[in-house]
């Protein structure tokens, strides 16, 4: 549907959840641009400190959204290309409430400036809805595995709103197993990546981790943790010098166990659903190994498979936009009285 009563619909999207600071301009459901300013401060501290994330968003917000209006209609000065905005979209939840707050008070700000509406997007939500941003899009209904930084769900999606959660993590996300696994080997944050990397030179059976048996279609992931930390605790008392030896194959051997446990719980959630049309998101979504796996059960099962592109998989605006879009179209805007919240079911 491009057009509301014949007029475009321009969308301003604000991300600020966590520690990346992103902008997108979205235009009638496709995205003009899409910037993000990755806050590079936290690596020496092996995680996101909040305090430096809230400071860092401060900092980036106003010339990551200068910069998202001028990709977007790069003959226009700021001025005329903000009037051409419609409405204001950010993420209302979950995340960091300090990094929320700064993202939620320039889109407030901004929405009243302008006199537009504003529009309260929830982060999961808009992980998944990331898959509706390029062609081809998934029919409804689909399946969706959303995998990030802080959590690991099987989302079943009916349209655009509505998505109910059929199974998710106990414990840590899938993305933390990749983190605190990079962690156990002397790797810095964000480890996943950097996993990813090593893994694309190993060899995924010479070192075995174990599958938690979990009913259902939730998951677990702080047994493999364990287990990675015993054996490289095993192994290093005798080889000083195990990890460095042997990095490639540790990482494409936990990176196996991760995305088996991944796969296994989709492909139950596809047998008893019956839905054939499958996607993934969240940042893990762009590691090589899951994108490739999939596929490869895609085509095993008969499934339709749908992988974001990797700037669409990681943190960013442009889900955000896309998301703001489909929420335009109903009229779901919110009041200025709105707050961001760390915490949110949906
Ligand atoms: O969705 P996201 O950008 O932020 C959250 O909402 O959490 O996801 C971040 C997570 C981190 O745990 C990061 O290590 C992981 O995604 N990640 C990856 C890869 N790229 C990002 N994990 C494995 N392989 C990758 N290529
Ligand atoms: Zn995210």
């Amino acid at each position: 549907m491009p057009y509301l009563c014949g007029v475009s619909t321009t969308i301003l999207a604000i991300e600020s959840s966590c520690d990346e600071t992103a902008a997108a301009i979205c235009r009638d459901g496709v995205i003009l641009s899409n910037y993000i300013a990755n806050q590079t401060i936290h690596e020496k501290y092996g995680g996101v400190v909040p305090e430096l994330a809230s400071r860092a968003h401060m900092q980036n917000i106003v010339p990551v959204v200068h910069a998202a209006l001028q990709t977007a209609f790069p003959s226009m000065a700021p001025k005329d290309a903000l009037s051409t905005v419609n409405a204001i979209a950010f993420t209302q939840a979950p995340g960091l409430i300090g990094s929320l707050l700064v993202g939620a008070q320039f889109a407030k700000s901004l929405a009243l400036a302008l006199n537009v509406p504003l529009i309260a997007v929830h982060h999961m939500q808009a992980h998944v809805l990331a898959n509706l941003i390029e062609d081809p899009k998934p029919a409804f209904p689909f399946l969706c595995l959303t995998v990030s930084g802080g959590h690991t769900q099987i989302v079943l999606c009916e349209s655009p709103d509505s998505l109910k959660v059929i199974g998710e993590t106990m414990d840590d996300a899938a993305g933390e197993a990749f983190d605190k696994s990079a962690k156990l080997l002397g790797l810095p944050y964000p480890g996943g990546p950097l996993i990813d990397k090593y893994a694309q030179q190993g060899d995924p059976n010479r070192f075995k981790f174990p599958e938690p048996q979990i009913p259902g279609l939730n998951f677990s992931f702080s047994g493999l943790k364990t287990a990675i930390l015993y054996f490289l605790q095993e192994h290093t008392a005798t080889n000083c010098t195990f990890i460095t030896d042997n990095l490639a194959d540790i990482c494409a051997s936990i990176q196996h166990r991760i995305i088996s446990i991944l796969l296994n719980k989709l492909k139950t959630a596809s047998l008893e659903t019956g839905i054939k049309n499958v996607c993934i998101a969240g940042g893990v979504s762009a590691n090589s190994g899951l994108r490739k796996a999939l596929t490869e059960m895609g085509e095993k099962y008969n499934w339709h498979t749908f992988i974001p592109a990797f700037q669409y998989c990681t943190d960013n605006a442009a889900m955000i936009g896309i998301t703001g879009y489909y929420k335009y179209l109903k009229g779901e805007f919110t009041d200025l009285s709105v707050s961001p919240t760390a915490r949110a079911e949906w």
